[in-house]
């Protein structure tokens, strides 16, 4: 008794003091400054910048493309005349360049490093159109989280990435580079490539500063000629083009690029609309906008400008904080802020988002790199493995007749064919990073390393992927001739796709497609495996040949993954993020076109379609098959009518009705068969990808609502319109199962 008293005397006593305690802790603190904020420090650093200093943080400058700087840079970084370098890379490098700018320069302001680093840096991964046929985003924030470790460890603090322009011409060589033509499934690969480079926060010793780009519209290029001029309603760049954009920015992406092309009339690098009404005024963006190489001087071959110093007035003005490669701000800032053509506000304004941006890089606290890092960061076994597997994840099987696929590892033997057999550059494909080719696996390694020890692997190039000799036909039908199954890997070289890569037709180049019917006329059992980077007009293919795997360009590990597929060690259950046409011809042609006033009709002649080819295309988009096969049934909205701002719930069951395990993304459109504009004939506004053991069944959901359901109008405003929807959800664009709901007038 006495005890528990006298405890209870000793434990009131211990929480006095331990208030007093906490309560002189707090006035100590209240009492000592807060650290400044990064606006603070901004503010505090730009009032005792010159203008010379000022301009200089606007400029950026190429360094050598071996990763190099050159002398001239580490001058104007002393005189505080540069603010960044592209393509400077490597710790070492970096640390030497930022050197000069934290001990010689005047004011200590870091060097912004930044580089393309777009399906990897040393750990190349698949093409980002490949990674968007995943159809599961977590594989473009994973490659990109790796990407992102790799290249800040190596100095590289920021990448121009994600591409998110939406193209819809597969001449367009950069078509390879974005998600594909959708809208909604390019922002959703946009959110979570940024959160993969940037994380919660960009200055972790593991992340990068993002760059969506190019801002914006640059993959409408008329005829998909690259750099070419654009004319694109304000509706659909709200509705197609912008919608990557604004995820991006909501996602916390850090900057944009100005793109190299007009948008009616008006140069996206002197785009007041794009880049002051939208980014900064609609979507309140605080990032920064660095031009595309040298668009700023491109300004005058547009025709908006005389000469440089006009070229400079109009991309400042219109919203340009960065010139990159050009020097028009540095060479005529100055004298157009005397004749008042430029204001001291919009100067200020444009090195204040600069530096805002370092700050929250963390450079100023941090601005060197661990030399000692930088070679473990590098091709890390498990960034290796997931660069197969994200490969693996990527791959549509186009066609399986007679389940020629997959093959057994234990086959007698194979032929392997065709000049993109052995390519492991293919494979790296454009804008590698610093990917070496001696790393990368081609598919005929892969089909080595897979098949059993009594499995005979042949090989014959057959053919270049371009040019006219067949002279090596003759070996590759003995070499099918000699085999139990013939694999001809054939389409795209690495400098076929990517930028300055547009195509006038996108068939097989070469005589590629004679090499494809030549095995086939063998006899034999043939796979052709597409090694591409954008769809290709393969319809003699799509109709004679049994299989058909698409593995795009695969990176690192892509050989090996397109023989996980081939041997069945991985299921494919990629879909199609772009159309694949019957012929060039066809093009432009996507899913989520308008109906017309005459939708085709076969036995209407005057109704919209063309004489000589199919109004349908070869493989619609979201399109891809499995080894296995689903069934999606019993669609079920949770109710028949929702208010406008409503939500509506809708449900579908998904079997796996095969005999192996696989994947299916189930995928929903909507249709507003009635509006006050035209409206789409379907929209992609859901989709996920789900894995079923055989004979298992898992229902389905997805939400829609005022997001989902509305377009910019007439007086471009974002309505719902009360009246009829339909709702559609299957396997592909296509195939699908189909129900009404309706929208109520608010
Ligand atoms: C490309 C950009 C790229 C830049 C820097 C330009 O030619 O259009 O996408 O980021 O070069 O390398």
């Amino acid at each position: 008794m006495k005890a528990t008293k006298k405890h209870k005397r000793v434990f009131t006593h211990f929480l006095c003091f331990l208030c007093l305690f906490v309560a002189v802790l707090l006035a100590t603190a209240s009492q000592s400054p807060r650290p400044a904020s990064v606006e603070q420090r901004v503010n505090a650093l730009l009032a005792r910048m010159t203008l010379e200093e000022k301009l200089g943080q606007l400029q950026q400058l190429d360094g050598e493309a071996n990763g190099n700087f050159r002398p001239e840079h580490l001058e104007l970084i002393r005189q505080g005349r540069l603010g960044s370098t592209l393509n400077v890379r490597g710790a070492q490098r970096t640390n030497q360049v930022q050197r000069v700018a934290m001990n010689e320069s005047r004011l200590k302001i870091p060097v912004l490093f930044g580089f393309d680093v777009i399906h990897g840096y040393r750990t190349i991964f698949p093409i980002p159109l490949a990674e968007a046929a995943s159809w599961d985003p977590s594989v473009a924030e994973r490659s990109a989280a790796v990407a992102a470790q790799e290249a800040r460890n190596s100095g590289v603090h920021w990448t121009f990435a994600p591409m998110v322009d939406i193209a819809r011409d597969p001449r367009w060589g950069r078509i390879t580079e974005g998600a594909g033509e959708d809208p909604f499934l390019g922002a959703a690969f946009a959110r979570a490539r940024v959160r993969g480079f940037q994380g919660n926060d960009y200055s972790a010793a593991d992340k990068v500063l993002a760059c969506a780009k190019h801002w914006v519209v640059y993959g409408a290029a008329e005829g998909g000629r690259d750099y070419n001029t654009t004319e694109v309603s304000e509706n659909t760049l709200r509705e197609i083009y912008f919608p990557p954009f604004k995820a991006a920015v909501d996602a916390g992406v850090g900057t944009l690029m100005s793109s190299f092309n007009a948008i009616n009339g008006v140069p996206a690098t002197a785009n007041e609309f794009t880049l002051t009404r939208v980014l900064r005024q609609e979507w309140k963006f605080d990032g920064f906008v660095v031009s595309d190489y040298t668009s700023v001087r491109e300004l005058i071959n547009h025709g908006i400008a005389a000469n440089e110093e006009e070229a400079a007035a109009a991309a400042l003005n219109a919203g340009v904080e960065m010139e990159m490669v050009s020097r028009s701000y540095n060479a005529f800032g100055a004298k157009l802020l005397q004749e008042k053509k430029l204001s001291q506000a919009t100067i200020d304004e444009a090195v204040r988002r600069v530096l805002r941006i370092k700050f929250r890089l963390g450079l100023f606290d941090r601005p060197y790199t661990d030399e000692a890092g930088e070679a473990n960061a590098l091709l890390r076994p498990e960034s290796v493995r997931m660069a197969r597997e994200a490969a693996g994840r990527s791959m549509v099987l186009l066609k399986n007749d007679r389940e020629t696929l997959p093959l057994s590892k234990n086959i007698g033997s194979i032929a392997v064919i065709g000049p993109l057999a052995d390519d492991r550059a293919a494979q790296l494909s454009c804008w590698a990073g610093d990917g070496h080719e001696q790393d990368m696996v081609s598919p005929l390694a892969g089909i080595k390393a897979k098949v059993s020890a009594q499995t005979m692997v042949l090989y014959a190039k057959g053919c270049d992927a371009k040019g006219d000799s067949t002279a090596g036909f003759q070996q590759a039908v003995e070499v099918a001739k000699k085999a139990d199954v013939a694999i001809v890997v054939v389409g795209e070289t690495a400098d076929m796709v990517g930028e300055a890569a547009s195509r006038s037709t996108i068939d097989l180049p070469g005589r590629q497609l004679e090499l494809v019917q030549a095995i086939q006329a063998t006899g034999k059992p043939t796979v052709v495996v597409l090694v591409n980077g954008r769809p290709l007009a393969i319809p003699w293919i799509a109709g004679n040949v049994p299989a058909i795997l698409e593995s795009w360009m695969g990176g690192i590990q892509g050989g090996n993954a397109i023989a996980d597929v081939l041997f069945g060690d991985v299921n494919p259950g990629g879909k199609l993020p772009a159309t694949f046409p019957r012929s060039t011809g066809q093009i432009p042609i996507y899913y989520n076109h308008f109906n017309t006033g005459r939708p085709p009709e076969a036995e209407n002649k005057y109704t919209s379609k063309y004489l000589d080819v199919p109004w349908t295309p070869l493989f619609p988009f979201g399109y891809g098959l499995s080894y296995t096969q689903f069934k999606i049934s019993n669609l079920q909205l949770s109710a028949p009518r929702i208010a406008a701002n409503g939500k509506l719930t809708v449900n579908v069951e998904v079997e796996n009705a095969g005999r192996r395990a696989g994947d299916e993304v189930v995928q929903l459109y909507i249709r507003d068969p009635v509006a006050t504009m035209s409206r789409p004939v379907k929209e992609l506004k859901g989709f996920q990808r789900v894995t079923l053991q055989p004979g298992e069944k898992r229902r389905v959901e997805f939400v829609l609502d005022r997001e989902h359901l509305g377009f910019w109008n007439r007086e471009m405003r974002y309505v719902v319109e009360p009246g009829e929807f339909r709702v559609m959800v299957g396997a592909n664009s296509v195939d699908v199962l189909e129900a009404k709901f309706h929208v109520d007038a608010p």
